[in-house]
């Protein structure tokens, strides 16, 4: 047995359950009338009601305790004070370290890394002013309009998701192109869109060795050469973020034209380092602190806050309360607000990524569930599309309602039909309707009899469906960096308390290995490498329709292997 399921807490946490498993939150509600008043959080321009949530004040203590028990306050210090806590890589976990704008001294292995921070983001500053004032030319001597970032995973979503959602903070000179996909589909499309002459590539990549990213940037730089024939205008239009200097440099591009950021920068944290150079590009310097001010205002709360007053602990709890007790394997993220519609996508890698595994950091196997399936859309668009299942589903998964109270930008109107819906959403999923209620509905629209009975059951809502509303008082860089750091330590928080390593990331490695093998076969650079039938067919298939010459016979597995052994 784990560690965290001996706690005293998680027993007594049980015990709880068989008793709350029954409860309606509408009885909930109705026999508290205070409830929304206690379970309502502010911070950092953020309001959180979570008082649409299956839970009681003893069902909060439960958990606090749970948190307490599993060393929660030590963990978040060790964070903070840059010891290894990815303890896999052997690496501490400073994203926390890229917006401390109080510039406080944080050590790694016994330096202070705010110098380094703080000089990468200077010269990000002074690059981005450049080429956002027009000083940059590119090698025609025209200012700079387009900007593609080329990466993919951490290197991609973060900048992407932020660019869209300040896009009123835009430059008005400048387009904002992604391309993460080694479809050339994707980049195809793109090239279409811009001129060589104007445009600037940002090659995003902390490791510089994704074979994703790297075979966009290569087509990209043909694209390039192919107009400039001169490889000495590349400096002017290839730029690269990375932790590898080495790699960058063999690639073609000047380690002068490359923005550095550490190892002790996850992937799916790292927007707040050079990886958010494009944010900067795209919204300007300004924007860009800002939103790293918000970030630390989340960072600043969630060191020093109480637990039982800490946003970040609190949405990490209730978390905790479904996937581990009720079983729920989902958690849904649903933006009321067309600007954050990647939102859902981010915080899809970031928490997925971060706690998607299956062992503990002292190796063994966790005996609980660990990262619900995070998945998601914009609210008003999930609406007409897949609430039906939230709303009257054989599952039941949380939904975060998320949007901003302040709309400067909306047109008349819309904004108060989009926050209607919000909270009808959040009404609807807690009190459901009831056959009576259904009943009384029918009655008044002139049915009866069996026509209505037959009618009743399928109009029945349960509800009794867990939400958080989740408040913005205005979309700006600021509470956006402070949404983001919310869910980060959400993350953390729920990994801290389950004992595992949120930090690493050995699932995606096999892939990766197995795609290689298949590559150099599928290019016909080497003969077929043993695989299972159903592989071997498919690249024989893939072989065969694009032409090539059938290969040699895959060598014979080996009898061992032939069969699973029967134990
Ligand atoms: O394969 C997963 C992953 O390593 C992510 O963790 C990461 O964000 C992404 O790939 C991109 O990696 P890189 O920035 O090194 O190209």
């Amino acid at each position: 047995m784990s560690k965290l399921t001996q706690l005293p807490a998680w027993r007594t946490l049980w015990n709880h359950f068989s008793r709350a498993r029954d409860w309606h939150m509408r009885e909930l509600f109705a026999a508290d009338p205070e409830r929304a008043e206690r379970y309502w959080l502010q911070a950092e321009g953020l309001t959180l009601d979570y008082s649409k949530n299956r839970i009681s004040d003893q069902t909060l203590t439960l958990l606090l305790q749970l948190a307490e028990e599993a060393g929660l306050p030590e963990q978040i210090e060790a964070m903070f004070q840059g010891e290894k806590i990815n303890v896999t890589e052997s690496r501490a976990v400073l994203h926390v370290a890229l917006r401390n704008r109080a510039d406080t001294p944080i050590l790694v292995d016994g330096e202070d890394v705010m110098p380094k921070v703080n000089s990468v983001l200077e010269r990000m500053g002074r690059f981005s002013q450049a080429v956002r004032n027009g000083e940059w030319l590119g090698y025609t001597r025209q200012p700079i309009t387009d900007i593609v970032n080329i990466g993919i995973g951490g290197s991609d979503l973060g900048p992407l998701m932020v660019c869209q959602a300040l896009r009123p903070y835009a430059h008005p000179r400048m387009n904002m192109h992604f391309v993460s996909n080694v479809d050339s589909s994707q980049l195809k499309e793109t090239l279409k869109r811009v001129h060589p002459e104007t445009t600037l590539f940002v090659i995003e990549s902390k490791t510089f060795t994704t074979q994703e990213t790297l075979t966009n940037a290569l087509t990209a730089r043909e694209w390039f050469l192919r107009q400039a024939r001169d490889e000495a205008a590349v400096a002017k239009h290839f730029v690269a973020v990375s932790t590898n200097k080495q790699a960058v440099a063999e690639f073609g591009i000047d380690p002068a034209n490359m923005f550095e950021f550490w190892d002790w920068v996850g992937g799916r944290f790292s927007l707040w380092s050079a990886i958010g150079l494009p944010i900067m590009l795209y919204l300007g310097e300004e924007s860009f602190l800002e939103l790293l001010d918000g970030a630390h205002g989340m960072d600043q709360h969630f060191r020093n806050a109480p637990l039982e007053a800490n946003m970040p602990v609190i949405l990490a709890l209730i978390g905790i309360w479904y996937i581990n007790f009720y079983g729920g394997g989902s958690h849904v993220i649903a933006p009321y607000d067309q600007y954050l519609h990647r939102l859902p996508a981010f915080i899809q890698q970031l928490d997925m990524e971060s706690n998607g595994k299956q062992t503990m950091r002292d190796g063994q196997p966790v005996d609980f569930e660990t990262a619900p399936i995070i998945w998601g859309e914009t609210g008003i668009n999930g609406q007409h599309a897949f609430f039906q299942l939230l709303h009257q589903g054989t599952h039941t998964s949380p939904i975060d309602l998320i949007a901003s109270l302040e709309n400067r930008s909306s047109l008349p109107g819309h904004h108060e039909i989009l926050l209607a819906n919000l909270f009808a959403q959040a009404e609807a999923f807690m009190r459901g309707k009831t056959a009576d209620e259904v009943r009384a509905e029918l009655t008044a629209q002139g049915l009866k009899g069996e026509a209505l009975e037959k009618l009743v059951p399928h109009k029945v809502f349960g509800g009794n469906r867990p939400t958080n509303t989740l408040l913005m008082s205005r979309l700006d860089p600021r509470h956006l960096g402070a949404l983001i750091a919310l869910y980060e330590h959400k993350i953390f928080v729920q990994g801290a308390i389950w004992g595992i390593n949120s930090f690493d990331q050995w699932g995606v490695e096999l892939g990766k290995q197995l795609a290689k093998t298949i590559h150099a076969e599928l290019s016909g650079k080497c003969g077929p490498a043993e695989h299972d039938s159903s592989t071997a067919k498919l690249i024989a298939f893939y072989r065969q329709v694009n032409g090539a010459e059938p290969a040699p016979s895959p060598a014979p597995v080996k009898p061992s292997q032939a069969q699973p052994q029967e134990a």
